[in-house]
């Protein structure tokens, strides 16, 4: 009798706001009647201890346990070797395939996006497995993670969670794969790979009780690539991020969520209408306005892997615009096709500055701003170039020349030429060039090993620092220091997900973001996503991001009440918490009480995330002399005293 309640409330549960047959497919109490491992949280004590078990634990489960347990996940379980695992002696060794590694590791974004465990930043694996040309040299696992639940059902993703939380192992959620912080990762972790949750539909006209309009339901593992597909498919626009294989449903919606139509709509975070969603019970449930609205804030802003697994999103869209965009540079060196001369080191910055002073009228527009500063060279002469995009939604050619034209005045009374550029109309939103690796990091490839990772920092620049002389002269300065002194490279991206712009969106997305006009990064420029670099000691890992947050502290002076975007952001940033959530910290670390008192999710720059620590990995943090949080290690909690905190 018992049963048969508890299996048509499971039933009742999965009949209502289910976006695709998958999620249908659900955990029923009855299973776990005879299979403890699999309970709900409620139907049992969960283990409390002061670190997630390894493989070396008594307690780890035995052979036996992970057979039964692929049993029930309808053989899904993988346990994946190190994508780089061919390069090393032994029964997989194979030069070919190595080879072709090697040449791919640092560029080819969909091989790691494609792979159960791969990504792309590596550092925070540990540098256990990289593709060397040394055969002879050891590839451990490292931080990647044991096992892997290769999810496409809901079920399959509850029963991670129910097993990873029964058996208190570490768990990870790995979706495309690029969080530059690692954050897919966890040594001897149970992940659930969310990648092969697929479905997509587009509805003209969606009703709920607070939208009506165009709306699109996707899965946990849609891609930008395939949403712009139904895009040109089906007529409309909706929020994607700017690189083809990065996922909408995962990291980027859950910290926000920047596209090309930020500042005319806003984030994704914005945008969302409800997710369902795998929470630390175990439980497939339904984030909303209407219902488990504190968990539907948490979700939109509060940052990804740390809440539940997110199994699909409704996500308004809307009619389709067209952008136009061009670009302009300059440069300190003779730029190549043209015959703009070199500029002084001061006329080059004091075009930066104005090109600053005009990015309130690019993003009021609506539109988007997307530059670099680099260190260039060119022959024996090496300097610094600046080039923005300006894009500019449903604009005519003729509208675009004339909005411009007085940046470009202004530049040229400076002495800077600037000619109009050759702008281009996108139907979809423009996937951004700096994707494609620049020909300097393509030279690099035939020196030494290849292991794209980065070292990457953010700050939000707000209104008032583009809005004066003096805060932009303070602007200019910080970011000067940074590039000149620092050595390091900058990007840009400027939009206004204004209060406005979202819509007046109530969700824990960082309030000074709000304000931004500047999402400013600054990188190591042989470091970024699509640069290559030799694999380096944790010694001067740590030194390369001292060297970075030594500058961004000149950002946060300059930038008092600011913050980060965590995604394009560095989570050893010393503010964090301040940094990433801002005034919402408090509400956020409440809601993570409610939804996770047992600590399932956990990932670095987390909201709570100092309540843990990975101790003994190879990158030192916790030592006496400082290091860098690598994740090949074992996850502790901080203060341990025996007791049940809940
Ligand atoms: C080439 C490139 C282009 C980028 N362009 C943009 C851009 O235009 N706009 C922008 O805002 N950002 C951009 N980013 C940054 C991007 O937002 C982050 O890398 C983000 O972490 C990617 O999310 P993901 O889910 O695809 O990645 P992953 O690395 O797989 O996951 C990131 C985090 O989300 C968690 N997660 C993943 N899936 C789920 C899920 N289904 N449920 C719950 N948690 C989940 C993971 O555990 C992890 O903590 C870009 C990054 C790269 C490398
Ligand atoms: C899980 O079962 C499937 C199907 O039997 C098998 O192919 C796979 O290797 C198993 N996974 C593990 C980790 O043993
Ligand atoms: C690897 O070890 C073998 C056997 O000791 C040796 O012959 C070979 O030269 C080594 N290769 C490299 C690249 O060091
Ligand atoms: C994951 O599952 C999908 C769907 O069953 C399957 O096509 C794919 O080959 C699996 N991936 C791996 C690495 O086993
Ligand atoms: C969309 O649905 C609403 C509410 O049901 C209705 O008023 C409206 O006419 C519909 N619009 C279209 C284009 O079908
Ligand atoms: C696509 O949508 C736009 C904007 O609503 C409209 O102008 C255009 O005619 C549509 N194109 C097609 C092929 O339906
Ligand atoms: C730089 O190269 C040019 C020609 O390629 C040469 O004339 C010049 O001497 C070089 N300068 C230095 C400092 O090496
Ligand atoms: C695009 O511009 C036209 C007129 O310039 C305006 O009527 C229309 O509403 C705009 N569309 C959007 C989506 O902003
Ligand atoms: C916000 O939007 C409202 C309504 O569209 C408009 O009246 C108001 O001026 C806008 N405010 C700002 C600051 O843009």
């Amino acid at each position: 009798m018992l049963l048969s309640v508890a299996v048509f409330l499971a039933l009742f549960t999965s009949s209502f706001a289910i976006n695709f047959d998958f999620e249908r497919i659900q955990l029923t109490e009855a299973e776990t009647v005879d299979y403890p491992d699999i309970r709900f949280a409620d139907q049992g004590a969960v283990p409390y201890e002061e670190c997630k078990y390894l493989p070396e634990d008594d307690d780890w489960p035995q052979d036996e346990d992970w057979a039964r347990f692929n049993e029930t996940l309808g053989g899904a379980l993988l346990k994946p070797l190190p994508l780089a695992t061919p390069c090393y002696a032994g029964p997989l060794y194979n030069a070919n395939i190595c080879a072709l590694l090697r040449m791919q590791w640092a560029f080819n974004t969909p091989l790691h996006a494609s792979d159960p465990t791969s990504i792309t930043s590596q550092w925070s694996s540990g540098y256990s497995c990289v593709p060397t040309s040394n055969p002879n040299s050891t590839c451990t696992q490292g931080g990647w993670p044991l096992y892997v639940v290769n999810a496409t059902t809901a079920r399959h993703v509850q029963l991670a969670v129910n097993f990873a939380r029964n058996r208190n192992i570490r768990l990870a959620i790995k979706n495309s794969g690029h969080d530059f912080n690692g954050k897919t990762l966890g040594g001897g972790a149970l992940s659930v790979w969310v990648h092969n949750l697929k479905g997509l539909t587009y509805y003209p006209n969606y009703t709920s009780p607070e939208y009506t309009g165009r709306a699109v339901a996707y899965a946990g593992g849609t891609s930008t690539a395939e949403a712009s597909t139904l895009m040109l498919k089906n007529n409309f626009t909706m929020h994607v991020a700017g690189g083809s294989t990065v996922g909408i449903a995962g990291g980027w919606l859950q910290a926000g969520g920047h596209s090309s139509y930020t500042s005319q709509h806003g984030l994704a975070a914005d945008n969302a209408l409800q997710l369902e969603v795998v929470t630390a019970d175990g439980r497939l449930v339904t984030a909303s306005a209407k219902e488990n609205p504190d968990l539907f804030w948490a979700l939109r802003g509060g940052g990804g892997g740390n809440y539940g697994i997110i199994t699909s999103v409704i996500m308004k869209a809307w009619e389709r615009t067209t952008t136009v965009s061009g670009s302009i540079m300059f440069s300190t060196i003779p730029t190549r096709g043209t015959n703009q001369a070199a500029l002084s080191s001061d006329t080059f910055w004091a075009g930066v500055r104005e090109y600053f002073s005009y990015c309130i009228p690019i993003v009021d527009a609506g539109g988007l701003g997307y530059n670099f500063i680099r260190h260039t060279a060119s022959g024996n002469v090496t300097g610094l170039s600046f080039q923005t995009s300006i894009s500019l939604p449903n604009k005519s050619m003729a509208q675009y020349r004339a909005f411009v034209r007085p940046l470009l005045q202004r530049l040229n009374d400076i002495g800077i030429a600037v000619p109009i550029p050759a702008a281009k109309r996108h139907i979809n939103p423009p996937m951004h060039s700096s994707l494609s690796p620049q020909p300097h990091h393509l030279d690099k490839r035939v020196v030494g090993e290849l292991i794209p990772s980065a070292w990457i920092a953010s700050r939000f620049f707000l209104r008032s620092s583009h809005s004066t002389p003096s805060g932009l002269d303070s602007m200019t300065n910080a970011i000067r220091s940074l590039i000149e002194e620092g050595g390091l490279t900058f990007h840009g991206i400027n939009h206004a997900p204004t209060r406005n712009a979202s819509g007046n969106a109530d969700n824990a997305v960082l309030p000074a973001w709000r304000d931004a006009v500047l999402h400013a990064q600054g990188f190591a420029g042989d470091r970024h996503w699509d640069g290559t670099t030799i694999q380096r000691s944790f010694s001067d890992e740590k030194k390369e991001h001292d060297h970075l947050q030594k500058y961004m502290q000149k950002w946060r002076d300059v930038t008092p009440g600011s913050g980060s975007y965590q995604n394009e952001g560095d989570a050893q940033d010393p503010s964090w918490k301040e940094a990433f959530y801002g005034a919402n910290y408090a509400r956020l670390e409440g809601m993570k009480k409610t939804y996770d008192p047992w600590g399932v999710f956990w990932v670095i720059g987390g909201v709570t995330s100092d309540e843990w620590e990975v101790r003994g990995s190879s990158g030192g943090a916790g030592s006496a002399a400082g290091g860098i949080v690598t994740q090949d290690g074992r996850l502790c909690r901080v203060d341990f005293d025996g007791k049940r905190s809940i």
